[in-house]
C-alpha cells in the first residue's frame, strides 16, 4: 500500500531524505474521492518530478456554513489504491488539528480576483482555499505543484499567492478531464439523480458553443445570455454566473482580443456544477 504519513514532522522528513538524494518533489494537494481528474496530476507530476506527493485534506475552512463539509464524499481505502496504482510516493494524510491547531488564526487572503464569480458566490471559499495552499506548500516545500483547470478561479488564485509571497514552487496546470460526454470529473458529480446525469453534459456542450462564437468575434454579453437561456431550457436551476473573462484577471471582456475564458457555475438538483472553457 502507498505509503502514508499524517504529520508535518514525518512528512518533512520523508522529504528530505529525498531532497539529500537530489530527487524533484511534485505536490498534488487533493480533498480525496478521488476520480481520473485528480489522478491526471498525479500523471503529470510524474512526468516532471522524481517524486510525488499527494495530500488529501477535506479542508473545513473553505467551507462555508450552509456547505455540504459533512456530505463530501470520503473513500480513503479506495483513494489510497488508486494513488498506488500510479505509483505515487507518498500520501500526506493530516487530520484537522495537524493544520489548524489550537489559536491557528492567520489566513491568506487574495484581494481582488477572490471576491468575484465563484468568491462572490461562496464567501471565504478563496481565503479558505488560499490559507490551505500556502500551509501545504510551506509544509512540504516541493519544486513543482499541480493544480487543474476544472477549478480555474482557484488556479488563478493560486499563482497569484505564489507570485505575492514568493513560494519557490512552479505552479502547473493539468487539462480537465472529461467524461465521455463531455461532463467534466468532479466528486461533486456523485449528488447528480441518473436523470440529472443526463442533462449535465449541456454545461460543457453550450460553454464549448458560447466560447466558439465569442472567439468567431460575437459579442460575448449576447453569447453568455444565449447560453443561460440554453442551460435553462434544459432543465438547469439557478445559473449563478456564466460569464466571458479576461483568462487571467478574470475581469470582465466583450470581445476576444485578449486571451478569455468562459466560465459556468449552474445548480442541477443538489449539485453545483463549475466548468470552464478557453475561448
Ligand atoms: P479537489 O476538488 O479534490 O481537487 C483537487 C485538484 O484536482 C484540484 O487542483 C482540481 O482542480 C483538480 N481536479 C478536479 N477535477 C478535475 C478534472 N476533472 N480534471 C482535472 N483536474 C481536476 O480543489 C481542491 O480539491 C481544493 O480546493 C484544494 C486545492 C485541494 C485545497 O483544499
Amino acid at each position: 500500500m502507498i505509503q502514508t504519513v499524517k504529520t508535518i514532522p514525518e512528512l518533512r522528513e520523508r522529504l528530505g531524505v529525498w531532497r539529500v538524494q537530489g530527487d524533484s518533489i511534485g505536490l498534488v494537494p487533493t480533498m480525496g474521492a478521488l476520480h481520473d481528474g485528480h489522478l491526471s496530476l498525479v500523471r503529470l507530476s510524474k512526468q516532471k518530478t522524481a517524486r510525488t506527493v499527494a495530500t488529501l485534506f477535506i479542508n473545513p475552512a473553505q467551507f462555508g456554513p450552509n456547505e455540504d463539509l459533512d456530505q463530501y464524499p470520503r473513500d480513503i481505502a479506495q483513494d489510497k489504491a488508486k494513488l498506488e496504482a500510479e505509483d505515487c510516493d507518498l500520501l500526506f494524510l493530516p487530520d484537522g488539528g495537524e493544520i489548524y491547531p489550537p489559536g491557528h488564526v492567520t489566513k491568506v487572503r487574495v484581494e481582488g480576483i477572490c471576491d468575484i464569480l465563484e468568491g462572490e458566490f461562496r464567501p471565504g471559499f478563496f481565503t479558505g482555499v488560499a490559507t490551505v495552499v500556502t500551509k501545504l506548500l510551506l509544509q512540504a516545500l516541493p519544486d513543482i505543484a499541480v493544480f487543474g483547470e476544472k477549478d480555474y478561479q482557484q488556479l488563478q488564485v493560486i499563482k497569484r499567492l505564489v507570485r505575492d509571497l514568493d513560494i519557490p514552487v512552479v505552479v502547473e496546470a493539468a487539462p480537465t478531464v472529461r467524461e465521455t460526454d463531455g461532463l467534466a470529473m468532479a466528486s461533486r458529480n456523485a449528488y447528480l439523480t441518473p436523470k440529472e446525469r443526463d442533462i449535465a453534459p449541456v454545461l460543457f456542450g453550450t460553454l464549448s458553443q458560447v466560447a466558439e462564437n465569442v472567439g468567431r468575434g460575437v459579442s460575448a454579453k449576447d453569447q453568455a445570455q444565449w447560453g443561460r437561456e440554453q442551460l435553462e431550457r434544459a432543465g438547469f436551476g439557478k445559473i449563478d454566473y456564466l460569464t466571458v473573462r479576461n483568462a487571467e484577471t478574470l475581469e470582465e471582456v466583450d470581445n476576444a482580443s485578449s486571451p478569455a475564458r468562459v466560465l459556468v457555475a449552474a445548480w442541477l438538483g443538489k449539485a453545483r456544477l463549475i466548468d470552464n472553457v478557453a475561448v
